[in-house]
Parts: structure tokens; sequence; C-alpha cells
């Protein structure tokens, strides 16, 4: 059984009802049940949300000792994070994949969200696609790790 972390940061648990005109409708129950029907039976979908740096930190940490693939949404810590990019630094020197996602595309919106600390050490990024972000990042993993 493979495994594909799915991992989203602070206030990710309140998709469905935050902001959906950003955001869109979705819960993360729904995103972790459209993503568990694109993988094959084999890929195990390990979708997780914190909005506790530390506990996402540790999360990283068990895909790098576990070389598990990592998709990440890491939310507003994708702004000023280091110690969560450093966490995922670790991830490229194992030569795990990172793929950063975003539903909104953070380049349309606020200055604040203009910078990505986590891209440099990412793999890829794909923002913008609402839930598709997540698909697609996703079937990369599938077709790549
Ligand atoms: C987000 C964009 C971030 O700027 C924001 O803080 C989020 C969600 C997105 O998925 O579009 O919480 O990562």
């Amino acid at each position: 059984m493979t495994t594909i972390l799915v991992l989203n940061g602070p206030n990710l648990g309140r998709l469905g009802t935050r902001e959906p005109e950003v955001y869109g409708s979705e819960s993360l129950a729904d995103i972790r049940d459209s993503l568990a029907g694109v993988v094959p039976s084999d890929v195990e979908i390990d979708l997780r949300q914190s909005d506790d740096e530390a506990e996402l930190i540790g999360w990283i940490h068990e895909a790098v000792d576990r070389k598990l693939p990592v998709v990440l949404n890491p939310a507003a810590f994708t702004h000023y994070s280091y110690a969560l990019r450093d966490a995922a630094a670790q991830l490229k020197q194992a030569g795990v994949p990172l793929v950063e996602v975003h539903l909104s595309n953070p380049h349309t919106r606020e200055s604040f969200r203009h910078t990505s600390v986590i891209s440099g050490v990412a793999t890829g990024v794909i923002a913008g696609f609402g839930s598709d972000s997540y698909r697609m990042a996703v079937e990369w993993v599938l077709r790549h790790a």
C-alpha cells in the first residue's frame, strides 16, 4: 500500500462554510472522498488538518522518515512559517516529492499572500483551481512518485 499524505494548515478544517466564494463549498471530508476516488485501490489518501504549526511540522518529519509523498496546503503558514519551510526542505533533501496546493490563486489576492516561503523547496505548486488543485497534485504524484 502506497500512502500519499495530504496535509492542510490552519482554518482549512472550516472549509465548506469558510468564505465559500473564495474557497468553494466542499468540506475537507468531501475533498478526501473525491481524492480517494481518483487513486487506485492500493493507494491510500491520508488527509490530515491542523491549526497547529508544530503538529504540521511533526507530520512533515514523519513523511521524511517514511518517504511518503506530500500534498500540502500550508494555508496562512504559506506566507510566513520559516519553521514549516525548514521542515519541507528536509523532504527536498530526502528526494521526497512535495506539491504545494492552494484552492484560491494567492497572487490575485492581498499582497501579503503573494509571497510563499514554501514554494522554494516544493517540487511544484498548483493554485487557483479550487479542490481540483488537490486532484491535479495527487494525479502528478501518482505519475511521478
Ligand atoms: C490558501 C490561501 C492562503 O492565503 C490562505 O491563508 C488559506 C488558504 C488557499 O488554499 O487558497 O488559508 O492556502
